[in-house]
């Protein structure tokens, strides 16, 4: 496969054709945050975090669905993206509640780190909010959607499950949320309860049933179990 070079944040970097400048840069060392980015998924270019600076583009652009190119230079912490990526949380975190002190998600939330990264304290846009019910109908996943940040990345991975596509967006504008068909609780839909939605969700939407209020992730030790729910018997940390 053809090899392109590009520069970025003055560094030349050489990666394989296809390569997006998010997987490029990220593999010479420099960070760039990404929510709605998801390594086991396509590209999908939604929450518009992962912004970089490309010389000669007409506006900023998500490097998490841009190929790198010959020749290009890239920027991924200029002052135009900094601002950029501040204005996202801003938003973010005008529908969002302020409770991260008492989150089952605190010190593993990402739109946490990317606030305090970017020194975004509270949000300076006043509105509306949702005030969502809890769904805890589900004995082992429990939705709380008031913290959703809409990234998507639970219902593409849903998606992969063989013959679910349990939960997708539904509503609009404002109203629009991840939900079951029907917008049913996760028990009355056809959910399998494999969690694989809690273990991508990079804020407190989902999170597990059994530690809610018990325990945050950095106060949890990893174990090896069986899983029980079939026969198969598949080991999980
Ligand atoms: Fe690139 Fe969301 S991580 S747009």
């Amino acid at each position: 496969m053809a090899n392109v070079t590009l520069t970025i944040n003055g560094k030349e970097v050489t990666v394989p054709a296809g390569t997006s400048v998010l997987d490029a840069a990220r593999g010479a060392g420099f960070f760039i945050p990404t929510l709605c980015h998801d390594p086991n998924n396509p590209g999908y270019g939604g929450c518009r975090i992962c912004v970089v600076n490309i010389k000669g583009a007409r506006a900023l652009v998500a490097s998490c669905v841009t190929e790198a190119a010959n020749g290009m230079v890239v920027e991924t912490e200029s002052p135009d993206v900094v601002e950029a990526r501040k204005t996202i949380i801003d938003l973010l975190l005008a529908n969002h509640p302020a409770d991260c002190l008492t989150c089952d998600k605190n010190g593993d939330c990402r739109l946490q780190d990317y606030a305090y990264l970017y020194d975004v304290r509270k949000s300076s846009f006043t509105g509306e909010k949702h005030n969502y019910p809890i769904d805890d109908s589900n004995p082992y996943i429990r939705r709380d959607l008031n913290k959703c940040v809409l990234c998507g990345r639970c219902v593409r991975t849903c998606e992969q499950v063989e013959d679910r596509q349990v939960i997708n967006f539904a509503y609009r504008g404002f109203n629009t949320k991840v939900a079951p068909a029907m917008d049913t609780s996760l028990a009355e839909s056809a959910c399998v309860s494999c969690a694989r939605c809690v273990v991508v969700c990079p804020v407190g939407a989902l999170t597990y049933q059994n530690l809610a209020g018990k325990a945050r992730t950095y106060e949890i030790r990893k174990e090896q179990v069986t899983c029980t729910f079939c026969e198969a018997g598949c080991q999980f940390d």
